[in-house]
């Protein structure tokens, strides 16, 4: 077994939420427990502004500067954590799915006054397709929000997973006096904490003592042991296994701008988040720990500002340990691939690195070798799988406006759709190209990016379809269906058929209807619509 060591040391995970829900507050207090940044504010002025969604190009330039914060690498209690930051703006939801195909583990936000939100299901979704195992973040709880009971009730009818807190609040809003850690028997009192430290926190084995009522008084102290009484009474001691099989998620309460409830959970995910696990490819599963390098693309970004119109894919080290200047064998390509300055980034420098672990992400100058999902190996013919594309949400039809061009464009709209900026369809049986995408914004930065390097104009036309469902079956049923539905048939770029819906209500129809005909939610048919 090579790089044991190097292995668990690692903890890989992204912070996902609903907008607003303090994903960058809290990625911001991780970084200052870490030492990776000094002040605070430092993270928040490189966030995509939500509202900002008019001018694109401010985004996309804002979107440049967070290739910097992509990943962030520090060092806290013997761990080095990369944390792969996911963009908040919703248009580029689908470069967050992507995130998650590189992540061990996440950790997810949730805003206390406005419980599980829309965002908040469909990243769940993604996690549950890996069984990604998941701790939870009830936020702002400085705020008067909803019942802690009620909400891990819907937690887990609205995100289908089990749930067990590991930490416990005393009030919330105005009244809010702290939180109760279940998993080490301590209380840490609220007040106005910059840094809450282990000198803050109070041990507390047994929540009888009179000290409990000296500190946060009478009334708080019976009902925080009436919801003790209770909690003991539903949940046995915390299974860590069923946490890291993704059936299980732990549960803390907190005010991430307030730095208080973070260090808890901090320190309970150092000790519970997994190191890298083993990964499947089409061939067989590969283990962290493996002597020989493999890895994979799970995300290409691509600078449109034409001073500086640099491409990077970023790397996930999967097993062995990959090494500047070596020649390594790009699967899809079959050819040759050597990077002589690769980087990652520690305390939040860019760094070139001589080498790098499983766990680790680095990035690579790409002058268009990649497509997203792509395996590097040091010679294997394995790829990994997982990594699947998920159904866009607004679907155009793609418009040349210049025939003379079209070879340009052809070849434009297939390089941007294989960094992942879109997705592309075309006709079955026809040449009509129809592009999907999760935002509106994405076809603003295809219109711009398809004149400005490849000299192609287009416009686009509106189509009234909201979701796309890869579809197989026996032959018959599948012909007959295609027969029967030609309007919405199109093929993806690997040929495979696919289904545009109209609406719900179509949509469950038409799966009626089709008994023979199998809906998957993903590219490779590895997630049936349910
Ligand atoms: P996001 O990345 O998930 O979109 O959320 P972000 O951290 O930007 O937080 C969204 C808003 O919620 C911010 O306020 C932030 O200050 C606030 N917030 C985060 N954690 C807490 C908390 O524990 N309690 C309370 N009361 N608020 C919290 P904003 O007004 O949008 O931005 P700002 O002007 O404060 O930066």
């Amino acid at each position: 077994m090579k790089y044991t060591q190097e292995i668990e040391k690692r903890k890989t995970f992204a912070i996902i939420s609903h907008p607003d829900a303090g994903k960058t507050t809290l990625t911001e207090k991780f970084l200052l427990f870490g030492g990776a940044i000094q002040t605070a504010g430092a993270v928040k002025s490189n966030k995509i502004k939500k509202h900002a969604t008019s001018d694109f190009m401010e985004i996309e330039r804002q979107r440049g500067i967070s290739v910097a914060t992509s990943v962030m690498s520090f060092e806290y209690k013997d761990k080095l954590i990369n944390l792969l930051d996911t963009p908040g703006h919703k248009d580029f939801a689908e470069d967050t799915y992507r995130t998650l195909t590189a992540v061990d583990s996440v950790v997810l936000v949730i805003d206390c006054v406005k419980g599980v939100e829309t965002q908040t299901e469909k990243l769940m979704e993604v996690c549950r397709m890996r069984d990604t195992p998941v701790i939870i973040f009830i936020n702002k709880m400085d705020r008067d929000g909803r019942n802690p009971f009620d909400l891990l009730e819907e937690v887990e009818k609205k995100l289908n997973i089990k749930t067990q807190p590991l930490s416990w609040p005393i009030n919330m809003g105005r009244d809010f006096k702290g939180v109760y850690n279940i998993h080490n028997k301590s209380l840490l009192t609220f007040g106005a904490h910059q840094k809450a430290t282990d000198e803050d926190i109070i041990a507390l084995p047994d929540l009888s003592t009179e000290k409990l009522v000296d500190i946060i008084g009478e009334k708080d102290a019976a009902s925080l042991r009436e919801d003790m009484e209770l909690i003991n009474g539903v949940y046995t001691s915390f299974d860590t296994e069923a946490y890291l099989k993704g059936d299980l998620a732990p549960v803390f309460f907190g005010s991430a701008v307030n730095n208080f409830g973070i260090k808890d959970l901090l320190d309970t995910f150092i000790e519970i988040a997994p190191s890298p696990k083993p990964r499947m490819t089409d061939k067989r599963e590969v283990k962290a720990d493996e002597e020989k390098f493999t890895g994979f693309v799970f995300k290409i970004h691509a600078n449109i500002d034409p001073r500086h119109r640099d491409r990077v894919a970023f790397l996930r080290i999967c097993s062995g340990k990959f090494e500047r200047n070596t020649f390594y064998h790009h699967v899809r390509s079959d050819k040759k691939v050597r990077f002589s300055n690769p980087y990652t980034f520690l305390a939040r420098e860019k760094n070139v690195i001589d080498d790098a672990y499983p766990g680790d992400v680095v990035g690579l100058f790409d002058t268009g070798t990649f497509k997203i999902g792509d395996t590097i190996t040091q010679g294997e013919e394995i790829n990994y799988v997982g990594i699947p594309s998920f159904s866009p949400e607004i679907f155009k039809e793609l418009v040349n406006n210049d025939p003379m061009k079209t070879k340009q464009m052809e070849k434009g709209i297939r390089q941007l759709t294989d960094e992942g900026v879109a997705q592309l369809f075309t006709q079955h049986g026809g040449n009509r190209k129809i592009i999907g995408c999760v935002g509106d914004l994405q076809f603003e930065v295809i219109q711009y990016r398809l004149l400005q390097e490849y000299g192609a104009a287009c416009s686009f036309r509106t189509l009234p379809f909201f979701k796309a469902c890869w579809i197989q079956g026996e032959r018959q049923k599948v012909d007959d269906f295609i027969r029967f539905k030609q309007a919405n048939i199109v093929e993806d770029k690997e040929g495979h058929l696919v289904y545009l819906a109209e609406s719900e209500w179509y949509l469950n129809t038409e799966r009626t209807n089709n008994p023979g005909v199998k809906f998957y939610i993903t590219n490779d048919f590895e997630h049936e619509l349910v």
